[in-house]
């Protein structure tokens, strides 16, 4: 695929961050995992995708997400979240709020619903988002600004609800290739850097990877030479909240599967995607630093993540189903079909959010919890979990 060019400011600023890696894979034995090589492209102090300076979100950026394309998402999540701050606290964390459009859509339609949340606290890996976060919450909703804050870790205790919006796809993944050969049954698939290139380099996969794949190869048949994710980061992201005492949920919408579905035999190469520039595109080692790298979201593994740790699991559904269950339809309706001009875009970015063809059935939407004991208006009908 001809990918567009960077600037040569650009390039630049990517070498410097292909010369952090190659040093790490150097001073490492030759050799990092994929989800190393991922946190560092995306996460790497001042240099990585979400770290530097890199645009990112919207149309002028790689890729546009939910609360980008419509504020009837964030009025719609807000229907759930006034319910989960009724039954726990008046405080809401979101965790990797991007742009910050979320949180000032989402504020200002709990202001109009009358359940302002006395707090509200953004805990994102990229200090540099903290800026833009702040002039979006300041240019759409500024008398609601002095109510948000910014964490730099999660808090020791916590009530009420903590909601993220494409976070879980973004945490580095391992790749696994599943050879069933005699010697080395699974291997891992790691990076290495030869003749000034990034290379797959694969080794025998070990500790909890190799646990992790071995459990996989036990309940599905995976054909020789499959190839998928498995993420350790946002199971054990999940379980970390079981460890906070207080009562309230966690809210996580994104991309992805249950695990059958995941690990399903047509998907034998895995889920694996960058974003630059508003192309798709497989190619991880294209410029670091100035491109996502993603994948879909095993959904079983945060159920069982989070249950195991001691929470309890509220509901699945897809994202459709959640913002229908949520009022989507009503919130749309506060336009006027007569006003044409505000109400036919409206009605088509909504569209997508809903639409199977394009986010509604791919997107889907996890609650667990913490001393909540009525069903969450999201999931209240068409809830998905016995496919987890
Ligand atoms: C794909 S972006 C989604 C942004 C936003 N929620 C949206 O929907 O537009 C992922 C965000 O998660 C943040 N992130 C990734 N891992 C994180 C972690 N462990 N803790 C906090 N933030 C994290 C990234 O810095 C980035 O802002």
């Amino acid at each position: 695929m001809k990918l567009p060019q960077p600037s040569p400011d650009a390039r630049s600023y990517s070498d410097v961050l292909t010369q952090r890696i190659v040093t790490e894979i150097a001073t490492t034995g030759g050799w990092i995992g994929f989800d190393r090589f991922m946190e560092l492209a995306l996460y790497a102090p001042g240099m990585g995708y979400y770290s530097g300076g890199a645009r990112k979100f919207g149309a002028a950026g790689d890729f546009v997400t939910a609360p980008e394309i419509s504020s009837a998402f964030s009025q719609t999540i807000a229907v759930q979240a006034a319910q989960i701050l009724a039954l726990s606290a008046p405080h809401i964390i979101e965790v990797g709020a991007g742009s910050g459009r979320l949180a000032a859509d989402l504020l200002l339609e709990l202001e109009r619903r009358d359940a302002l949340p006395e707090r509200y606290e953004i805990l994102d890996l990229s200090g540099e988002l903290r800026e833009r976060q702040r002039d979006t919450i300041a240019a759409r909703a500024p008398h609601l600004l002095a109510r948000v804050g910014w964490l730099d870790r999660l808090p020791e205790s916590f009530d009420g609800l903590v909601l993220a919006n494409e976070l879980l796809d973004a945490m580095p993944v391992h790749l696994v290739l599943w050879e069933n050969g005699r010697d080395c049954p699974i291997l891992e698939r790691g990076v290495t850097w030869e003749n000034e290139a990034f290379v797959w380099q694969d080794r025998p996969a070990g500790g909890r990877v190799l646990e992790r794949a071995q459990a996989l190869a036990a309940d599905y048949p995976l054909e020789p030479g499959y190839l998928s994710e498995i993420c350790l980061a946002s199971a054990d992201w999940t379980a970390s909240w079981a460890n906070i005492p207080g009562t309230g949920a966690l809210l996580l919408i994104d991309y992805g599967f249950p695990r059958h579905e995941f690990y399903h035999p047509q998907r034998s190469s895995g889920t694996l995607m960058c974003h630059y520039r508003h192309h798709s595109h497989g190619e991880p080692f294209f410029l670091p630093g100035l491109q996502d790298i993603t994948a879909h979201v095993d959904f079983t593994a945060i159920v069982e993540a989070g249950v195991e740790a001691g929470l309890d699991f509220l509901g699945y559904t897809t994202q459709a189903t959640f913002l229908l269950n949520c009022g989507l339809t009503d919130i749309l309706a506060r336009t006027p079909a007569e006003d044409a001009l505000r109400y036919l875009p409206q009605s088509q970015a909504a569209q997508k959010l809903i639409s199977p063809a394009e986010m509604g059935d791919l997107f889907k939407v996890i609650a667990l919890g913490k001393g909540i004991d009525e069903t969450l208006i999201g999931f209240a009908q068409g809830d998905r979990s016995e496919t987890l």
